[in-house]
């Protein structure tokens, strides 16, 4: 075996937490420690960077885990450079680099979603530090990797949640709502809502228009189908809202909280819940709501997910032995590939218009709200 170009390396975990993150964990620390490189675990993702908090990492730390919900080493949704210390906030880059320089680290893992690529690439070009990343999240919306692990656990969940809805849904001859995460993307509602036959899937990339909805479920119960399951994205919107977002009259809504005009931050009532009233109103039918939250980054990951985590995390221990920095582990196809960082950071993956799933959902008579 030659010997790794790669000494010592930080690890850390970033952003909303999902299940296969202490898989991920394990399998590039496993395949760094076979390489013989030193491995440091960081605590609460960048936090833990700038408050040198960090633990040393053996075969012994990472065995057992692979199965583990959440993230050993703890998580936060902090940026260096923009970081609350004690109520002002500040760009904590530099003590960043300096704790980094401090444990000889050569490269630093970051595992996370969209705001962590950012993250990473930003510590690299600012800061100068080597970066390694790997695509998590449960929303999928990461550019350049055919999936991201969580987003197989948070589909099971999802998927889990609308089979038992369906059961009481029909019992009660009512339209179930069940509100799924994904933030900006419907990658998850999607699919959870196609595996598990909701008649009504509802995503930010399409648009919906209440009363085709409305005419869907009357449809049905004109066919004796008295009961309808909606799956509502997060971040799904209505075309009146749509069109105002576009013509910039309206800032478009982070689906978890609202700014009021005097800066007052409200937790945002759940889209679900306006379109349960809304629904109601228009058809007579009795609605009732669920919204899935944080339940659905709860729990051991799928088989799917340690397999990915196993993969993309040895995968990164490879790259890591040969030198190889500044770049995201994606997966392409059948494989495990490198991707510059700069390709991958700032872009938010959506779920395209022409996407087979729309057609697949639509084939079997899935109303898409439009
Ligand atoms: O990015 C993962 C995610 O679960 C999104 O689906 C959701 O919008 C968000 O995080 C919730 O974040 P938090 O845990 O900070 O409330």
């Amino acid at each position: 075996m030659a010997a790794s170009k790669t000494r010592c390396i930080g690890i850390l975990t970033s952003g909303g937490d999902c299940p296969g993150l202490n898989a991920a964990i394990r399998g590039v620390a496993k395949a760094a420690l076979h390489y013989g490189i030193k491995v440091i675990g960081v605590q609460d993702g960048f936090r833990g960077l700038v408050e040198n908090r960090t633990v040393p990492i053996d075969d012994a730390v990472v065995s057992g885990i692979l199965t583990h919900g959440g993230t050993f080493l703890g998580s936060s949704r902090d940026k260096p450079h923009k970081m609350d210390m004690g109520g002002r906030i500040m760009d904590m880059t530099d003590v960043a680099v300096a704790n980094l320089k401090k444990l000889n680290i050569d490269c630093l893992v970051c595992l996370g979603g969209n705001g962590t690529q950012k993250n990473a690439l930003r510590l690299h070009e600012k800061g100068g530090v080597n970066v390694l990343t790997l695509p998590k999240t449960i929303d999928n919306d990461v550019a350049e990797t055919d999936i991201t692990f969580g987003f197989d656990s948070a589909m099971s969940i999802a998927t889990e949640a609308i089979d038992r809805l369906h059961t009481t849904a029909t019992s009660h001859h009512r339209a179930m709502i069940c509100e799924i995460m994904g933030h900006q993307a419907g990658w998850l509602p999607l699919g959870a809502g196609i595996a598990g036959g909701a008649d009504v899937i509802l995503i930010p990339e399409i648009p919906y228009d209440l009363k085709v909805v409305v005419e869907h479920i009357m449809t049905r119960r004109h066919h004796n189908k008295r009961f309808s399951i909606i799956a509502v994205a997060e971040g799904a919107v209505s075309k009146e809202d749509a069109a105002e977002n576009a013509s910039g009259k309206r800032k478009p809504e982070s689906p978890l909280i609202h700014k009021e005009k005097n800066g007052t931050v409200l937790i945002q009532e759940p889209k679900a819940s306006r379109i349960a009233r809304e629904i109601q109103q228009l058809s007579g039918v009795e609605v009732r709501v669920t919204s899935l939250g944080h339940i659905q980054r709860g729990g051991i990951p799928t088989a799917n997910d340690r397999l990915l985590c196993t993969r993309l995390g040895t995968k990164a221990g490879q790259l890591l032995a040969d030198g190889v920095y500044n770049v995201m582990v994606a997966i392409r196809g059948q494989d495990c590939v490198s991707v510059p960082l700069e390709k991958v950071a700032g872009i938010t993956r959506t779920v395209p218009k022409d996407h087979p799933w729309i057609e697949t959902a639509r084939l079997v008579d899935t109303c898409m709200g439009s």
